[in-house]
């Protein structure tokens, strides 16, 4: 077997954040008399903080000064860290760790490759941050997905070459970001949200060792 690199979103794949990036988003559009469904939401996973208020405020025609663009980022993550403070491992996904520990034992290469700027704290809270040889987040890069600057971060800290690198990713934006990194991508999801990853599946109980055997080799 040789070492490869597996390179795991955090959002949505390690923790299901994704609901509470969602309530929060939610209650700032609404507070700005946006509206804020469930599909724009999916538009919205995976991409920064920035990124994403800019996209709320286009979707509602709606243009603020630099000051309050500040101040609405600070709003929408202070909401977001009342959610995650309390999160403990009872909120790991089910087998992500069965899974980890699997890679680990096998002597694959792990990094984490995230858009959050919170991706350490809450690492530290659900006690997985030593299962990580390398972390890539949102503060480590200029570009965030889909541009693929993430996750060639993640396979340089792991020395392992960008087509020897597998990403587990629940949006659209990683996937494509894993796409133009020239990785294999693995969506955890729905494929007809996820349809441009090369394999997807619900959650990662659906994920054999045969199969992650086959990505070892
Ligand atoms: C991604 C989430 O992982 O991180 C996005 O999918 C989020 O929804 C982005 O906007 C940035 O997160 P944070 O914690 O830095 O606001
Ligand atoms: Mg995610």
């Amino acid at each position: 077997m040789t070492r490869k690199g597996f390179i795991f979103d955090l959002d949505g794949v390690i923790v299901d954040t994704a609901k509470y990036h969602f309530l929060a988003w939610k209650n700032l559009a609404n507070s700005l008399g946006i509206d804020f469904t469930k599909e724009q939401n999916e538009q919205l996973k995976g991409v920064s903080r920035i990124n994403s208020l800019e996209k709320i405020l286009n979707w509602g025609n709606k243009t603020v000064s630099a000051d309050e663009f500040q101040k609405l980022l600070v709003q929408k993550n202070e909401e977001y860290l009342e959610y995650i403070t309390k999160m403990d491992e009872s909120e790991i996904l089910p087998d992500t760790e069965k899974i980890l520990d699997f890679l680990i034992q096998n002597n694959q290469g792990i990094a984490l490759g995230s858009a959050s700027k919170n991706a350490v704290p809450i690492l530290e809270k659900i006690n997985l941050l030593s299962k990580f040889e390398c972390i890539v987040d949102g503060n480590s890069v200029i570009k965030g997905k889909p541009n693929p600057e993430v996750f060639l971060k993640a396979a340089d800290g792991l020395q392992v070459p960008p087509a020897e690198c597998i990403v587990f990713e629940d949006s659209i934006a990683g996937i494509q970001a894993a796409n133009a990194a020239d990785m294999i991508s693995i969506g955890i999801g729905e494929q007809n949200v996820l349809y441009e990853a090369d394999y997807v599946f619900k959650d990662f109980t659906e994920l054999s060792v045969e199969f992650l055997k086959s990505l070892m080799n």
